[in-house]
């Protein structure tokens, strides 16, 4: 079966959806950072993103935030609701790090006073700036009542990923949440939370060591970028019925797999305690 390409961006691509208004995002295992200056591919990346979006937007459904995601689709895709992307990137964040303490010359890992919401406009060619509110409206990017909304909504996502992230043992630094535009049968737009939300979006450190579990290390060549986004799938759990991501797992040589031989695609991932893998 062929499917439209609607657009192909660095992580994802977008294929025309089934029924209108409708789209398939793949999520590839390619990886860009500092505004695409680097380029890699992280092994079993968009398998693992698609499930742990799939997990944070069913989530945020449950308590009532509306989100692109549909369903699943197999290990890399799912349907989503088209939406009217609103060019504008929205960072929610808790701790210094990244291009904050970078362009204002401050220690990462200081707590901030409370979450600051910062916006970027969604242009490569211009670097992703870093922009106020009032250009939003000038430039109309979008209108006063949705930056309200998108403001609310942005606060209450980072309290409630906030808790979420450490029941699983590890502190939200900051992440970045996109919005979309949708209509409904009345021809009223309404937002929705789009694009994805995984490692490649959050700053994720573990609560006790401090250690980074995210896509700085990837941006930093720290290693272990693979197994950093593994073992965030696993302690949110979803990593349980996924049998064939078993074949991601197994590829680096390991002590009961000196061969890192893929264990066969149909296999069942093996119950959390006998993963040998498991963090003691
Ligand atoms: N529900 C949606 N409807 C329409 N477009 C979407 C939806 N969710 C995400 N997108 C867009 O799909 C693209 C996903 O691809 P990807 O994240 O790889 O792009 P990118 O290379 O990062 O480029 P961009 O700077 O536009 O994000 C993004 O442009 C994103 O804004
Ligand atoms: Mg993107």
């Amino acid at each position: 079966m062929t499917r439209r390409k609607v657009y192909e961006g660095k992580a994802k691509i977008l294929f025309e959806g089934p029924e209108a208004g409708t789209l398939i995002q793949y999520f590839k295992d390619d990886a860009t950072a500092f505004n695409n200056q680097k380029k890699g591919v992280i092994s079993g990346k968009g398998v693992l993103n698609n499930r742990i979006s799939e997990y944070i937007m069913t989530k945020l459904e449950e308590i009532g935030i509306d989100t692109h995601f549909i369903k699943a689709l197999n290990m890399r895709e799912q349907l989503i609701k088209a939406a009217e992307i609103i060019p504008i990137e929205i960072v929610v964040r808790n701790v210094t790090a990244g291009s904050l303490a970078r362009r204002f010359g401050v220690e990462e890992g200081l707590p901030l006073p409370r979450p600051l919401i910062e916006f970027y406009l969604k242009s490569d060619e211009l670097n992703d700036p870093l922009v106020s509110e009032e250009h939003i409206f000038f430039f109309q990017w979008a209108e006063v009542p949705e930056i309200e909304e998108i403001k609310i909504q942005a606060y209450r996502i980072n309290d409630f990923l906030s808790g979420l992230f450490l029941g699983a043992g590890l502190k939200l630094v900051d992440f970045k949440i996109e919005f979309g535009r949708v209509y409904d049968e009345e021809g009223n737009s309404y937002l929705i939370v789009a694009d994805e939300i995984s490692p490649d979006s959050c700053r994720l450190w573990d609560i006790k060591t401090g250690e980074k579990l995210d896509k700085d290390r990837f941006r930093h060549d720290m290693g272990g970028v693979e197994e950093a986004y593994q073992e965030v799938a696993r302690r949110l759990g979803v990593l349980m019925d996924a049998g064939p991501i078993a074949s991601i797992t197994a590829k680096k040589k390991t002590k009961d797999n000196p061969l890192g031989k893929k264990v066969k695609k149909t296999a069942k991932a093996k119950p959390d305690n006998d993963n040998p893998k498991k963090k003691k």
